[in-house]
């Protein structure tokens, strides 16, 4: 938004990611986040952090960016978005124009007129729609990406309380070439969800489509580069694997998954998405325990640790439940991730070896699993001689096969 022109603060409670903003250095990794963050902090001077809250009287519009866990039930942790709503409230108390709040941040439909409209009405002793406007702009950022993204979106959703908020809303947009869909503010919310759920289904689709593939000897991304033709359905996100991690799919699907169970609705087919999900990764762990007789005492390497490649976020990664369960079958694990070293350290038990390089993990290992497709896992020359089971494709499965035992956890 500073990189359009706009003048932008930007408020945290947490002081060190504030002080970090002003002095242009990125709090997560983002491919070209630094640099441009370096022309809006310094040589445009229109972004800057603070922590109090009351710099929000010298805006027009705040957003809502913050984020929303996972409670331990699937159901979406409001917690932050609630004090974000409550602080605005008891700024925009003393506004004196009329100011529009748009929730950026993913929740459930129902949430923004449930909890933060009464919530910002309660602090402020203003009216919505009156006094202050409300509108929802969910955000469709892949990780990794996330600036090309947000810069040149597919969409624009505009989930609006009435037309003056949507239009101010729109106003902001009006740069970018996309379509936009003004809709109401619950729609808005559900628009996401169901993105997210339809992506994470495929997925859990194209993968049971691929275990049954394995059995009847049919290679599965052959049969998706097939059905991907078909504009209907198309190509993307039907690589088979061990299945999505990542901050948002698995924990969009859960809130999904409960806020149906709020309203008394089984969400059957959602239930099953999660279900798939969370055994896919442990048929890797099967594969291995089926070629090696038993696990205990196996030295495995796992390649890849972040729940995709380019990013050292490992939140909800399938190497995480495969390496859970491979300790608890008492075999000896070694890992090792270009990028998300640091993370797993900080997060997996003390006795995992943690290596250097790829050729590091894979010596003296009994068998490689290769769980996040890294770039510098797919030369098959690695590999020589050792027992391989891919959770990916990283490797090409004819190749790999004249150097290597290899297996496919779907192919
Ligand atoms: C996702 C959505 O794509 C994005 O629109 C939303 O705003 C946030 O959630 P992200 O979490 O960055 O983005 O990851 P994404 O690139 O979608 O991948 C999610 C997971 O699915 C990864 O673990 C990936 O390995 C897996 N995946 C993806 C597959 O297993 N097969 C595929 O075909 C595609």
């Amino acid at each position: 938004m500073a990189s359009k022109g706009h003048q932008i603060i930007c408020i945290d409670v947490d002081k060190v990611k504030v002080d970090q903003i002003n002095h242009a250095s990125s709090p997560i990794r983002e491919v070209d986040l630094e640099n441009l963050l370096l022309t809006c902090v310094n040589h445009q001077a229109n972004l800057k952090a603070y922590t109090d809250y009351k710099r929000i009287l010298n805006s027009n519009m705040t957003f809502i960016c913050v984020d929303t866990l996972s409670r331990s039930d699937g159901g979406i942790d409001l917690s932050h978005v609630r004090d974000s709503a409550r602080e605005i409230g008891r700024v925009l108390a003393k506004v004196r124009s009329y100011h529009l709040v748009v929730v950026k941040s993913t929740v459930v439909p129902g949430t923004t007129e449930g909890t933060i409209i009464p919530t910002l009405e309660k602090y402020s002793s203003k009216k919505v729609g009156r006094d202050f406007g409300v509108a929802t702009n969910p955000e469709f950022l892949q990780e990794g990406k996330a600036l090309h993204c947000f810069l040149n979106p597919v969409r624009i959703i505009i989930g609006e309380h009435d037309r003056r908020a949507g239009d101010i809303l729109q106003e902001i947009y009006q740069d970018f070439s996309a379509p936009i869909l003004r809709t109401d503010i619950k729609t808005a919310e559900m628009i996401k969800y169901a993105a997210n759920a339809f992506l994470a289904t495929r997925i859990s689709f194209i993968n049971e489509i691929g275990n049954m593939c394995k059995k009847l000897g049919i290679d599965i991304y052959e049969v998706a580069k097939g059905v991907g033709y078909d504009p209907r359905i198309g190509n993307k996100f039907l690589d088979a694997g061990i299945g999505f991690g990542g901050s948002c799919l698995p924990k969009d699907l859960e809130a999904l998954i409960f806020r149906a169970g709020e309203l008394n609705y089984t969400a059957e087919l959602l239930q099953s998405v999660s279900k798939m999900n969370k055994e896919q990764p442990l048929r890797l762990v099967e594969i291995a325990r089926k070629r090696l007789g038993s696990l205990e005492n196996k030295v495995v390497a796992i390649l890849g640790l972040a729940f995709k490649p380019n990013t050292d976020d490992i939140r909800q990664a399938p190497a995480l439940s495969i390496i859970a369960r491979l300790l608890a079958e008492g075999a000896t694990v070694k890992v090792y991730d270009p990028k998300a070293m640091p993370s797993a350290k900080r997060l997996l038990p003390g006795h995992i070896k943690f290596c250097d390089s790829a050729p590091d993990t894979i010596a003296g290992s009994d068998c490689v699993l290769i769980a996040t497709e890294w770039d510098e896992f797919k030369d098959e020359n690695l590999y020589a001689g050792k027992l391989v089971i891919d959770g990916r494709r990283t490797l090409n499965p004819e190749k790999a096969k004249q150097l290597c035992q290899y297996e496919g956890v779907c192919w």
